[in-house]
């Protein structure tokens, strides 16, 4: 009998702009406070790449340096990237090939998955599949996002929650049973009003009425999408637990996505597990959509041991939604 392969993380990079806008400056921008913003959502500030000249791929690809230095090796051996991204620099190319292009990655195809706060957890499932089927030993799986380009920052709703950045892994394979072992996804298009960017897509293309409606920004229903994330991220995380026969002492690490600490925290009651055990790094970086859980990862990483058993969970816009369950294997 064959031993069965496992997609391990054997990689972990990020980017983060440098600039740091906190809740200070935000209150000279919208009618807020900093009391307001800690404790309704847990953030205190975020990065944001304020370079005009740089876009999500200038971050995705500098995550993806990181990545191949860490492990020692050149673009070339990449066999496939994908980013998860809702801030692509442009409708296509994908910025998966922006990032091909800058890496250096000669023999790797490439592409884009639309899935906002999920993407990762999808993105990652996605690339894990690529290598237990044998076909592919090399997969880069980043999430970037430079959520600022598409934030009205005069929507005291919408403004104080994102940031911008990018972090990913590589995949390779194993057969010493440490890698992904199991991921459960949904989306549910009813919610798809709840959280949206209404122009620049072929409904809406661009013209001067879409901008002077404000089109080009997210909008949220704030209230709605609350709800469905509590409930929808602490769903599947139980589910992936009792799917695979965990106990709170099991799970070494809840790797949520950061959209506000409350939704968190429900999530993290719902497993039955202690925040001790709770990645938690909102309250710098704020919800960088795509890039949340890998830049957790990367926070972590010195504290992760082989074995450990991680759930990443993420709601977003759609609504999407998942849980994945690894064995990490660095
Ligand atoms: C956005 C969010 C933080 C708002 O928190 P909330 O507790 O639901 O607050 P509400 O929307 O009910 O607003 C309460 C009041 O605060 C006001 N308010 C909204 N934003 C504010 C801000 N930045 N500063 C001060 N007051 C604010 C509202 O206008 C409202 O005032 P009113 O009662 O006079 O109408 C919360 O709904 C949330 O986190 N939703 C999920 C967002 C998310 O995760 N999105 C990403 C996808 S995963």
């Amino acid at each position: 009998m064959t031993e069965k392969i496992l997609a391990q993380v054997t990689s972990i990079g990020r980017y983060l702009p440098d600039y740091v806008l906190t809740n200070k400056e935000l209150e000279k921008l919208v009618e807020t406070n900093d009391e307001w913003i800690t404790s309704r959502t847990g953030i205190k500030e975020r990065r944001i790449l304020k370079d005009p000249d740089k876009a999500t791929s200038f971050m995705a690809a500098e995550a993806a340096k990181e990545i191949l230095k860490n492990r020692g090796i050149d673009g070339s051996e990449i066999d496939a990237i994908i980013v998860a991204t809702v801030t692509p620099d442009y409708f296509f190319p994908a910025v998966a090939c922006l990032v091909q292009r800058e890496i250096g990655a000669t023999n790797a195809f490439g592409y884009d998955i639309s899935a906002a706060c999920s993407g990762f957890v999808f993105a990652l499932s996605t690339g894990a599949q690529m290598i237990e089927s044998g076909r592919y030993k090399k997969v880069l799986v980043i999430g970037a996002d430079k959520m600022s380009s598409i934030i009205d920052y005069t929507d005291r709703t919408t403004c104080i929650l994102f940031g911008d950045g990018a972090a990913g892994v590589l995949l390779e394979p194993t057969t010493d049973g440490n890698g992904i072992v199991d991921f459960i996804q949904h989306c549910d298009g009813s919610g798809a009003d709840y959280l949206i960017m209404h122009g620049g897509g072929s409904k809406n293309p661009s013209s001067y009425k879409t901008i002077d409606d404000k089109l080009h920004y997210i909008t949220q229903d704030g209230k709605s999408v609350f709800k469905r994330a509590t409930e929808g991220m602490a769903d599947v995380s139980a589910e992936i637990m009792k799917k695979n026969n965990l106990t709170a002492d099991d799970v070494a690490w809840l790797v949520p996505h950061q959209a506000n600490l409350r939704i968190i925290d429900a999530t993290a009651r719902r497993m039955g597990i202690g925040t001790d055990k709770v990645m938690i790094n909102i309250e710098r970086y704020g919800n960088t959509t795509a890039a949340t859980i890998p830049l957790c990862l990367y926070d972590w990483k010195n504290q992760l041991s082989k074995g450990d058993n991680l759930v990443l969970a993420a709601f977003g816009g759609g609504f999407t939604w998942g849980a994945l369950y690894m064995k990490w294997g660095m």
